[in-house]
């Protein structure tokens, strides 16, 4: 059966945008069948594109930024398999979400880090660029190890 996978963070402007790119991306070129989406637990950015800096960046490495933000609702803990959450807070927001008919499991992305000590990809949207970097090569790391996962499965 095909997967579905929800990537979340605070604003889905910056890091979820990105997981949710990276993933995709990289899914198709292993020719593995699977929906991704991503949604912040705020709604202030609703409706917006990718933050300009956070495109720029994906895009330099070759991943499409299409997404337009929003809100994570209800529908989304019956809709998705998997939700990856970007940092503690946000694992802590959306566990606190999630309604107790929902099947979805809820897995912190670093928990895909080889690295125990990489606990949450750290917010960019205040940083400057190498931050936005750290963001993709960590989040290039987690969705890596994620597809072999995802794929003995
Ligand atoms: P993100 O970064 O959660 O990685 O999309 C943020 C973007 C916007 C805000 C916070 C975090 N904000 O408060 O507007």
């Amino acid at each position: 059966m095909m997967k579905r996978v929800l990537m979340v963070c605070l604003g889905n402007i910056c890091r979820s945008p990105t997981a949710e790119a990276i993933l995709r991306h990289r899914a198709e070129e292993l020719g593995l069948r699977l929906e991704v989406d991503s949604a912040g637990t705020l709604d202030h950015h609703t409706g917006e594109r990718s933050d300009p800096r956070s495109i720029r960046h994906a895009e330099a490495r070759g991943y499409q930024m299409t997404h337009l933000a929003r809100q994570i609702r209800i529908d989304d803990f019956h809709e998705f398999d998997l939700i990856l959450t970007m940092d503690r807070s946000n694992f802590l927001n959306v566990s606190r979400l999630r309604p107790a008919s929902s099947k979805a499991q809820i897995v912190a992305i670093t928990d895909f880090h080889p690295d125990d000590e990489v606990e949450e990809i750290p917010d960019p949207y205040t940083g400057g660029p190498n931050d936005f970097e750290e963001v993709l090569d960590l989040l290039e790391t987690c969705v890596d190890q994620l597809l072999r996962e995802l794929k003995k499965t």
